[in-house]
Parts: structure tokens; sequence; C-alpha cells
């Protein structure tokens, strides 16, 4: 994106205009819907055209600090460090699968991962960097949560603390039937990270693109992607603020969950891809991207052993040793097991609250908040 760009961006996105209205802890009132929403309507099997883009969503207006710190991250950034620009790896990758510059700017597989995508005036094209939506999920259309995650009563703007059980958790049930990924979603959440963070193109990891990140779901959600600012705009608290008074759970106790579900959806995405893997040259780095999440479980299963982790350990047992190689059955047998263990992570979300998971603890203060080389460079230097 050229410099001009940015400035259009942030005008959109207002924030070089002062700030209109926002929610502040004493009074949330759900204030004017966003308007158009329900124009976004839904395709057969996608849910591109959902999107509505932090623009026309107006994230902002309700959560301005949710999105100044987005912002400052690479996600926000991607498509101007690998779209925008058509050289070095960039130029390499897209040339390795046949693709245009101008592709990687429409209804390129880049864009799927270092951008977001809408369709506007019947055309498939990159609308902002990975946002909000990438991670909570389209909220636009008739049935989409945008204009229904904040109303408190049907029909009159009240406070929060006013809202009724019934409607509360009516509300709630809506937005996560909307496929809304809220905080306390935390299986789905999880997904959503690695549906980026794993590669899965044969094509690509052969150009030279990495298979996955050094991924891990504590570290890599409490560094420069933090931002639970929910009930207090000006603090970004260690675990989302309004679960956190919701249920009255602790940032620790968060942690922990998020570091079991985190290992387990890792491992479950990772044998879903090695499922579906055919190229002896590539394997390999899957291979071995499933064997350390294996191992990672194996660990928190001897600290904190829990009937939903064992399960899974004893499935992946007579697993290791074939990783690596291709064998006729791949995608049968991974996939099987790979669905057995997002049984297992789904129940261990359910079952668990993290309060009897301190033995891992010790695991987990190895793992530092994770910054991008780039956020350190721009916000992190004195
Ligand atoms: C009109 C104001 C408004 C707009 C616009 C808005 N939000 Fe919200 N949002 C709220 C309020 C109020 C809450 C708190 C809801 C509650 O108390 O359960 C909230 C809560 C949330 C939560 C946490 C939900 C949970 O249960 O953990 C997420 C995530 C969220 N919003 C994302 C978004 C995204 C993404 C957008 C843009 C696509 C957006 N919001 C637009 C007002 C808004
Ligand atoms: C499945 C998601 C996914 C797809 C598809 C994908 N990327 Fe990436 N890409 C990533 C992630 C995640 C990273 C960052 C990895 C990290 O640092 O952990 C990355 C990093 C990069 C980098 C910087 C690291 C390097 O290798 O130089 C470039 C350049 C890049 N991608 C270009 C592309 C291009 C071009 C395409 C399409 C041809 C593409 N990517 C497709 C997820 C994806
Ligand atoms: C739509 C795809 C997508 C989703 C969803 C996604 N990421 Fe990313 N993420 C990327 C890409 C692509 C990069 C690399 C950006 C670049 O360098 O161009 C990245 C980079 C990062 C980085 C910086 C890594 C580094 O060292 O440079 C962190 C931290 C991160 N993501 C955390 C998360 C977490 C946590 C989640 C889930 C809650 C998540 N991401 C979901 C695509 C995604
Ligand atoms: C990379 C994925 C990702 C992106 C992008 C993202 N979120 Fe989140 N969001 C999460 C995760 C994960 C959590 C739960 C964090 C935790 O457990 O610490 C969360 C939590 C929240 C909460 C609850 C915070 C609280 O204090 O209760 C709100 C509100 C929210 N996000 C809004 C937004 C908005 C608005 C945007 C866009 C500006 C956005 N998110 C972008 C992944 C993401």
């Amino acid at each position: 994106m050229k410099p001009n760009h940015y400035l259009l961006l942030l005008i959109i996105l207002g924030l070089v205009i002062p700030g209109v209205s926002s929610i502040s802890s004493e009074k949330m009132y759900a204030t004017e819907p966003v308007a158009g929403a329900e124009k976004f309507t839904s395709l057969e099997n996608t849910t591109t055209n959902k999107i509505m883009g932090i623009a026309a969503a107006d994230c902002k207006k309700c959560h301005p600090s949710e999105v100044a710190s987005w912002m400052k991250t690479v996600h926000f950034q991607s498509p101007d460090l690998r779209l925008y620009k058509f050289e070095g790896n960039t130029k390499k990758y897209a040339n390795a699968l046949g693709l245009t510059s101008a592709d990687l700017l429409a209804d390129s597989i880049c864009a799927d991962c270092h951008a977001t995508k809408a369709i506007r005036d019947g055309k498939t094209k990159v609308i902002s960097g990975i946002s909000c939506e990438s991670c909570h999920g389209a909220s636009g259309g008739k049935e989409g949560w945008l204009n229904r995650h904040q109303s408190y009563h049907n029909s009159m703007p009240i406070p929060r603390a006013e809202e009724t059980p019934e409607h509360r958790t009516a509300r709630l049930n809506a937005c996560d039937n909307a496929g809304m990924r809220r905080s306390s979603n935390l299986y789905d959440l999880s997904k959503s990270c690695f549906k980026c963070h794993l590669v899965g193109n044969e094509k690509l990891i052969a150009a030279g693109h990495k298979s996955a990140s050094a991924f891990d779901f504590v570290s890599w959600t409490s560094g420069e992607m933090k931002h639970n600012f929910l009930v207090n705009k000006s603090k970004n608290a260690d675990a989302p603020s309004l679960w956190m008074e919701r249920t009255g759970g602790t940032a620790e106790n968060r942690r922990r969950m998020k570091f079991v579900v985190g290992t387990l959806v890792q491992l479950e995405t990772a044998l879903r891809l090695r499922a579906k893997f055919t190229n002896p040259a590539v394997i390999p780095q899957l291979g071995g991207v499933t064997a350390a999440a294996s191992g990672k479980l194996a660990q928190i299963s001897a600290f904190a052993p829990a009937p939903e982790i064992q399960k899974v350990t004893t499935l992946m047992g007579p697993l290791l040793a074939t990783l690596f190689i291709p064998q006729p059955n791949d995608n049968e047998t991974y996939t099987k097991v790979a669905d057995q263990i997002a049984e297992q992570a789904k129940l261990f979300a359910e079952n668990h609250d993290g309060s009897k998971l301190a033995a891992l603890d010790t695991m987990i203060n190895q793992l530092p908040p994770h910054f991008s080389q780039q956020y350190k460079d721009k916000y992190l230097k004195n």
C-alpha cells in the first residue's frame, strides 16, 4: 500500500477524525445498530460475502481500543508486506502457483491468509488486513451477529447491567449460531488461528513457504495480539475482561485452558493437513509439526493427566512412526483420528475451567508473550 493509501484507510476507519461514541464500563448501551448490516447476504458454502470489513462494520465506533491495538499488529500490515509489493519471496511463491500481481489482491490463496477478502460489486477482492472477522467470524447478513451481539434489549437501548439473564442467554446463543467466535468459544477461536498458521498447500510449501509457525496459542495471543479492553477500554487485561466478569474465571485459569485446548487444536489441524499430503518432499515438515504437537501433549499429560488428553495420546501412539512417510490410506487414517481429537478438544473445553491445572504453570511460564519483528522494531524500541 502506498502512503496515500494508508492515509485513506485511516480516514475510512475514522482514526484521524476524533472518536465518536464508545463503550465504557459504567454505561454500556446498545446504541444505533450498524446500518446496512443485513445487506451482506450469505453465499452457499462460503461466508465471504458476510464479511463486512472493519470500515463498513463500524467495529471501531464501539471498540476503539481493540481497533487501535489491531492496527499495530502484523495482521493489519500483512497485505502491505506481502501482497502489494510483487517482489522477493512473494513473487517467488506466486510464480510457483501461477499467480499474477493482480491475482494477489483479488481471489488468491495468498489473500486467504494474508488479508480479508469480500465480494464487492460482484468481484472478490482484498478489503483489509487480517481483520476482526478473520478471527471472530463474518458478522454481516440478515442473520449475522453484528447487530445482535450488542443489543441488550429487543427494542430499547438499556445498560448492560440491566439485561435480563434470559435475554443474555438468547443473545449469546444467537451469536454462536450465527458463527460468532467469542471469548467463550475457546475451541473455535484457536481453530481460527491454525487455519492460517498451518499451511495446507503442498505446492506453496514446495516453493519454500513455511508450513507452520512456531505457534503457541498462549504466547501468540498475549503479545502484540492481546486486546482485552471490553470492560475497561484503557486497560489491556491479561484475559478477556468480559469473560472474566461473566464467568468469574481468572487469567491463570484462562492461560491453562488456552494451553491445553490450543495444543489439541494444533495437533488436530496438523493431522488434518497431513492426511491430504502426498508429496514425499514436504510430508516430513508436516510430520514434524504433528509430532511436535503430539510431544507437547504427552508432556501436558505427564504434568496434568486428564481423561480427554490421555485418550488423544493413546490415539496418537501408533501413528507416530508413520507420520513422516506417505502411506496408502493416509487420508482415511489421519482424518479419522483428527475427528476424534476434535471431539476430545471440545469435551476438554467444556469439562474443565483450568482451576485444577496448576501443574501446567511450569510449562506455561516458559512461554513469554510473542511479538513480531516488525512490532519490536516499531513499538518496543526505546
Ligand atoms: C454498536 C456497538 C458495537 C459495534 C458496532 C460492534 N460491537 Fe462488538 N460489542 C459491543 C458490546 C456492547 C459488546 C459487549 C456485549 C456483552 O455485554 O455481552 C461487544 C462485544 C464484542 C465481543 C466479545 C463478545 C464475547 O461474548 O466475548 C467481540 C468479540 C466483539 N464485540 C467483536 C466485534 C466486532 C469484530 C465488531 C465489528 C465487526 C463489533 N464487535 C462491532 C458493541 C459493538
Ligand atoms: C495457509 C495460510 C497461508 C497461505 C495460503 C499463504 N501464506 Fe504466506 N504466510 C503465512 C503465515 C502464517 C506466515 C508467517 C509465518 C510465521 O512467521 O510464522 C506467512 C509468511 C509469508 C511470507 C514471509 C516469510 C517468507 O517466507 O519470506 C511471505 C513473503 C508470504 N507468506 C507470501 C505468501 C504468498 C505470496 C502466498 C501465496 C502464493 C502465501 N504467502 C500464501 C500464511 C499463509
Ligand atoms: C486469516 C489468517 C490468519 C489468522 C486467522 C490468524 N493469523 Fe496470525 N498471522 C497470519 C499471517 C499471514 C501472519 C504473518 C504476517 C506477515 O508477516 O505478513 C501472522 C502473524 C502472526 C503473529 C506474528 C508472528 C511473527 O513472529 O511475525 C502472531 C503473534 C499471530 N499471527 C498470532 C495469531 C493468533 C494468536 C491467531 C488466532 C487467535 C492468529 N494469528 C490468527 C495469518 C493469520
Ligand atoms: C488474530 C485473531 C483476532 C483478531 C484479528 C481479532 N481478535 Fe478479538 N479476540 C481474539 C481472541 C483469541 C480473543 C480472546 C483473547 C484471550 O483469551 O486473551 C479475543 C477477544 C476479543 C474481545 C473480548 C475482550 C474482552 O476484554 O472481553 C473483543 C471485544 C474483541 N476480541 C474484539 C475484536 C475486534 C473489534 C477486532 C478487530 C479490531 C478483533 N477483536 C480482532 C482474536 C482476534
